[in-house]
């Protein structure tokens, strides 16, 4: 609802069962619903409010990733919401149009309660988007793809693994937006899908059957123009929006086939050689037209971009099995202090043969390089979450804008929720 200017939305965390398998019924947990939650959609420039209440009999909280916003609205660790409490974060939406999501992010606990089910996608348009060359109706040619891996047991419950074995929980069963074996009809020529990889360990490598796509986002917004690939690797936490062509009466799929990893130690047990069908696209027998994805030159590109001659500050993050910079997380230190409106740069190491999911709250960063070469495409717009190859180091470029706080800190931390509740996090203060 949008009153005295403001869009106000409700988002309610509750029990409730799905049936993610046909006839099977799985204690779930989701927004104003049993699973995963409505999807949230602002423009740039809007104030938004949220009214978070938590039905859950656990403390919980919700994070807007990928969000630019002040730390005590972003939902992390320092903002819980007791069973029956209702939080009421507000704050304007100021960054280009982009697929982001939401998501709990309380202290310890955010593999558990993402894996139930709480996370949704939060939309974010602007005059660029809306001119752009590219299919933009919801549910019709503008289709969310939350990808998920679960595991069930007999009685159809969620299993969550808690050895502590690596990467975490990896599932047999996908589920795309709640349901397995999901399909969509398709009535346009193009059909642009919003992926979001929500599993809390898997990294998927999504791609269709039999043709190309173009890839036209990533997680912060659209690229500087489109570029055709076959497939695009996604981390934890990763978006990635892509354009895929059909033909009349015809059918594919999306799928994830074995992902290259990238020199992971032992790939077939971190899910490397697994292959799952993701969404089947069925063409309508006539089709109506689409047109080639392209967009001009964003109104807001010279605000929003990011130069590294202007990087004053340089900072250098070490990752190990579930440390960073030899630390785990300590809600009462502070690991670094950022001065408002200064470019820096991320050196980003990942020292062992193991992956991670490098995630960066408040901003969108640039990938400058990965072992000093150029980014592959996939990784050439704005991001905030990163997949780490094992023993590479990635540069990245980012700004802390507009936002201060003496006391809140913004969170860094691996995507892979395991990592991140075994302490794989660190606080940053802006100042
Ligand atoms: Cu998507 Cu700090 O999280
Ligand atoms: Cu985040
Ligand atoms: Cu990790």
């Amino acid at each position: 609802t949008v009153a005295g200017g403001v869009r106000t939305f409700r988002l309610t965390a509750q029990e409730g069962t799905t049936e993610l398998l046909p006839g099977v019924e799985t204690p779930t947990w989701g927004f104003d619903g049993p699973n995963l939650g409505p999807t949230l959609r602002a423009e740039r420039g809007e104030k938004v409010a949220v009214e978070v209440t938590n039905d859950l009999d656990v403390t919980t909280s919700v994070h807007w990733h990928g969000m630019h916003l002040p730390a005590a609205m972003d939902g992390g660790p320092h903002q819980p919401v007791a069973p029956g409490d209702t939080w009421r974060p507000a704050w304007t939406i100021d960054q280009p149009a982009a697929t982001l999501w939401y998501h709990p992010h309380p202290h310890g606990e955010t593999e558990e309660h993402v894996y139930r089910g709480l996370a949704g996608l939060f939309l974010l348009d602007d005059d660029a988007s809306r001119a752009a060359d590219l299919p933009q109706e919801y549910g019709v040619d503008d289709v969310p793809v939350v990808v998920q891996d679960k595991v069930l047991d007999d009685d159809g419950r969620l299993v969550l693994k808690d050895d502590g074995g690596e990467p975490g929980t990896l599932g047999g069963t996908v589920v795309t937006n709640g349901v397995a074996g999901a399909y969509q009809e398709v009535t346009t020529e193009r059909v642009r899908l919003r992926l979001l990889n929500g599993s809390t360990a898997r990294t998927y490598s999504l791609g269709l059957a039999d043709r190309e796509m173009d890839l036209v986002a990533t997680d912060g917004g659209l690229l500087d123009a489109p570029v055709r690939l076959d497939h695009v690797r996604l981390a934890p936490g990763e978006r990635a929006e892509v354009v895929v062509a059909l033909e009349p009466g015809e059918t594919t799929r999306l799928r994830s086939s074995e992902a290259d990893l990238g020199g992971v130690a032992a790939p077939f047990a971190m899910g490397g050689n697994d292959a799952f069908d993701v969404l089947e696209l069925r063409a309508a027998d006539e089709l109506a037209p689409s047109p080639e994805p392209s967009w001009g030159p964003s109104t807001h590109a010279a605000e929003d971009a990011l130069h590294e001659d202007d990087a004053t500050v340089t900072r250098t993050f070490d990752l190990d099995e579930r440390t960073i910079n030899g630390e785990r997380m300590d809600a009462g230190r502070i690991d670094e202090v950022a001065t408002v409106g200064s470019t820096e740069v991320w050196e980003v190491r990942n020292t062992i043969p193991m992956p991670h999911s490098f995630h960066v709250h408040d901003v969108q960063f640039r990938v400058l390089t990965v072992d000093g070469q150029a980014p592959p495409p996939e990784l050439a717009g704005p991001k905030d979450t990163v997949y780490l190859e094992p023993r590479r180091t990635y540069r990245l470029l980012m700004r802390f804008d507009d936002y201060t706080d003496d006391v809140l800190p913004y969170m860094y931390h691996c995507h892979m929720l395991l990592h991140e509740d075994e302490g794989m996090m660190g606080q940053l203060l802006v100042v």
